[in-house]
């Protein structure tokens, strides 16, 4: 599939790693200055002018506490954006490439969550993300992959922990922290290989963030004091999903792959710059 690609939110964590990755065609990277995707009308003049074919729609309200007070916010950038873009690929035959959260479930299941298992939005962001799939999945081509825990260059997540005596994190939501760039390189291989539809986008283990957290205070031999809270003790304004884990079951399948590897190797690597 050639032709220009476009990519939204580029200024993002994710938007920034497509921004530097797409290499085999023209890149048309918008931050939200020069692509407001909450304008309709801005949507369909940047189509006709950029004739994209494929579309990496990154951009996002991705504050999942504030979503529940600034609701009409996180659904116009949520869910009407995707409905404007889903038009607007459509009508220039461009492949929509979405995504969407692990929060769409509420934890409730014992066992890692599969595609065909039915959302129940653990948030007010979950919900609109879960209404942008369907509005994305319209699209017979269109990918629409779900993440969790994002982590990268552009929103290092580990670093500051160096530099604390003491530090909190939770021992009971259960999911992976993913690294943007293997996201970029998981969603090119579904696109290279013309997939289309829902896929849950994760690696082969899990662990909770206090476990995370561990890991990287032992890689790095941090002296920082981890201490353990529970969701509920932390009181957010929003839910979180306490399993939160993805099977990659179906992305293993589509790919032919017989892994999607650790966690754990992948933030090594993105910590040491060791593989
Ligand atoms: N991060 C995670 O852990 C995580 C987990 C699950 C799913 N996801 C999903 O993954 C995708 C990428 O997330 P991310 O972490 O890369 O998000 P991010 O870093 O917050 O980036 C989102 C980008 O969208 C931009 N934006 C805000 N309003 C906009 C508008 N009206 N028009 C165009 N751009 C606008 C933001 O710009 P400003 O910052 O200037 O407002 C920001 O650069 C999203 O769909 C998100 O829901 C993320």
């Amino acid at each position: 599939m050639n032709g220009p690609c476009l990519i939204t939110g580029a200024k993002g964590l994710l938007g920034s790693e497509f921004a530097t990755a797409v290499r085999d065609r023209p890149v048309h990277a918008m931050g939200k200055d020069a692509l407001d995707v909450t304008d309709k009308e801005a949507i369909w003049r940047t189509f006709e002018s950029v004739q994209p074919r494929i579309v990496f729609h990154t951009a996002a309200y991705t504050q999942v506490d504030a979503a529940e007070s600034h609701r009409d916010n996180a659904h116009r950038l949520n869910a009407e954006s995707v409905k404007h873009l889903a038009g607007a690929c459509r009508e220039y035959n461009a492949k929509l490439v979405h995504f969407s959260t692990d929060q769409v479930f509420d934890g409730k299941k014992p066992v890692p969550y599969v595609e065909t298992d039915t959302p129940s939005p653990s948030n007010y962001y979950a919900q609109t993300k879960l209404e942008s799939e369907a509005y994305a999945l319209e699209l017979p081509d269109a990918l629409v992959l779900r993440v969790q825990w994002l982590y990268g260059a552009a929103r290092p997540r580990f670093t500051h922990l160096g530099k604390k005596t003491s530090f909190t994190a939770i021992c009971d939501q259960i999911g992976a922290p993913t690294w943007s760039r293997d996201v970029v390189r998981l969603a090119f291989q579904l696109v290279e290989r013309n997939k289309h539809g829902l896929f849950h986008l994760s690696y082969d283990d899990h662990a909770s963030w206090l476990e995370v957290f561990q890991y990287v205070k032992d890689l790095k031999g941090y002296s920082v004091n981890l201490q353990s809270v529970s969701t509920q003790e932390l009181r957010l304004p929003a839910g979180r999903p306490l399993n939160a884990v993805l099977s990659n079951l179906k992305l293993k399948e589509s790919l032919g792959l017989t892994t999607v590897g650790s966690w754990k190797t992948s933030l090594r690597e993105f910590l040491t710059g060791l593989p």
